[in-house]
């Protein structure tokens, strides 16, 4: 007979929502045996940027137990004897197959069953892949995607086997600047190719581009704008060998790293839950329109309130807050109470090389870049603000120190007034100094 076991709390997904959930309801208070928390990864709840960072530099790397989380928020590092002490069940290597929400079910690959009181869904993303849009060879060996440790260790394993090689980088967004870096720094030749005008066109203007692209020239790494991978070449092991462009230029590659995009795991509760903009609607506690049911992290469409909007958002500053706003809720509503509802200003950050931005708010309307933006500059620092209805939305900064970043996010919080736009050039980070 297949197993069955029951918890009063099931947290689905062992990522960075599901650690920091762990975390809030330790600190809520919780007897052990009640909570759950399943993976289909290996290892216990880790920080999930690490993978595109630390763990890929040439010498001391990251690697586990080094970055579970909570340490990237500056917290206690919960190791695996953490979540034993505290009598939380984390259950690895388990993929969930199959989810129930009426008889309130989860079904593993192996057939155990998994009944829970409360679930939160913290599945995350995956990643999209070029054979999604049937790209011709795109399952040759080294054509490796990034999402977790196991991808990590790939790309680890292939820099190792294809030393000082060849490699094309297929995607200009955050895994594409990201890998490209990190990769340059491993000694390899370096192509990225991406089909918009500019890099990370989601969040950069074409100025904020220019500074990072000529950056990355400097660097020795190599642009192909325009055009994107429509097939590859292989030898006769089956090892990529060439990436073919749309343009019918041939690029040679002993490595092939993609980075075209992700999509949120939700098809296990797919007609079961009311879904929104590719993820799951939540109220602001990230209760789910099934009363018992949570969505945090990648999948969850949430109430932004600072912009009457629903969103989804794919950062992890939002996995670690809407995890701990939905335990929050579900422990204060067992006591009759209620929390404040979530009202998130969003932040985006990224690292590679010397270079380390952070982005607060929401990037629309009009843009001012201001401060040093020559990719040459030996100490390069600049921002840029967006400016709507004439009052600033969001704001930039590439360089900044703490405090200074902090700056930036009472501006896009704050939302101050801007009677000049060139006068707000002019004064550059003071205006934001001046809130
Ligand atoms: P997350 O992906 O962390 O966790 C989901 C977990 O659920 C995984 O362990 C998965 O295996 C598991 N799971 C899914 N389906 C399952 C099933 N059916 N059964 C069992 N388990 C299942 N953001 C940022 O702001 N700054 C940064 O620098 C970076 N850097 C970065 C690097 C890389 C390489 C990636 C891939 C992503 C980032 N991000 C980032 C994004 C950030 O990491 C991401 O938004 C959060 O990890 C999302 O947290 P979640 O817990 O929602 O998903
Ligand atoms: P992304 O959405 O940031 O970028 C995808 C890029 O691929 C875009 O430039 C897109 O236009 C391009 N693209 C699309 N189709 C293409 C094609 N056929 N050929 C070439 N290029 C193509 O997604 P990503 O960089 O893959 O990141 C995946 C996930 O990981 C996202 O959720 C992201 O937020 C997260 N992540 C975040 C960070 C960070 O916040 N610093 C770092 C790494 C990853």
């Amino acid at each position: 007979m297949s197993e069955e076991k029951h918890f009063k709390y099931v947290v689905l997904g062992g990522g960075v929502a599901g650690g920091y959930a762990a975390r809030e309801f330790a600190k809520q208070g919780l007897n052990p045996g009640e909570l759950a928390i399943i993976s289909k990864e290996a290892v216990a709840p880790y920080e999930r940027p690490a993978l595109s960072k630390g763990y890929l530099f040439p010498q001391g790397a990251a690697r586990l137990p080094g970055f579970h989380v909570c340490v990237g928020s500056g917290g206690e590092r919960l190791l695996p004897e953490w979540y034993s002490e505290k009598g939380i069940e984390l259950i690895l290597n388990t993929e969930i197959v199959k989810a129930d929400l009426t008889s309130k079910t989860l079904t593993s690959a192996t057939g155990t069953a998994f009944t829970y009181d409360i679930l939160i869904i913290a599945t995350g993303s995956s990643v999209i892949k070029l054979s999604d849009f049937g790209v011709q060879g795109a399952d040759f060996n080294y054509i490796l995607y990034l999402r977790e440790i196991d991808d990590a260790d790939k790309l680890v394993a292939a820099i190792e086997a294809k030393k000082g090689g060849k490699a094309v980088v297929v995607g200009g967004g955050y895994i594409g600047l990201e890998l490209s870096a990190a990769l340059r720094i491993n000694n390899f030749d370096v192509t990225m190719v991406y089909p918009e005008p500019w890099c990370m066109p989601r969040l950069f203007t074409a100025d904020i581009a220019a500074f990072y692209e000529g950056y990355y020239a400097n660097k020795g790494v190599k642009i192909v704008k325009g055009t994107v991978a429509v097939g590859f070449d292989s030898d006769k092991k089956g090892d990529v060998t060439a990436v073919k462009l749309k343009d019918g230029r041939v690029l040679d590659a002993d490595i092939v790293v993609v980075g075209v995009g992700a999509r949120p795991l939700t098809t296990l509760f797919k007609g079961q839950v009311a879904e929104e903009k590719g993820g799951i609607k939540t109220d602001g506690f990230f209760e789910t329109n099934i009363p018992g049911v949570y969505a945090v992290g990648d999948v969850a469409t949430f109430p932004m309130k600072l912009y009457s909007e629903l969103r989804r958002v794919e950062h992890v500053d939002h996995a670690r807050k809407s995890a701990e706003q939905a335990v929050k809720a579900i422990k204060a509503s067992e006591k009759g109470e209620s929390v404040e509802e979530y009202d998130y200003l969003p932040f985006f950050y990224s690292r590679a090389f010397d270079l380390s931005w952070q982005f607060y708010g929401d990037n629309v309307g009009d843009t001012v870049i201001f401060g040093e933006n020559d990719p040459a500059s030996p100490k390069p620092k600049f921002g840029s603000y967006w400016v709507k209805d004439g009052k600033v939305f969001g704001a930039f900064l590439e360089g900044g120190s703490p405090d200074e970043n902090k700056v930036i996010a009472k501006v896009a919080r704050v939302q101050p007034p801007v009677a000049d736009v060139e006068e707000l050039r002019k004064e550059g980070l003071q205006f934001a100094c001046k809130i």
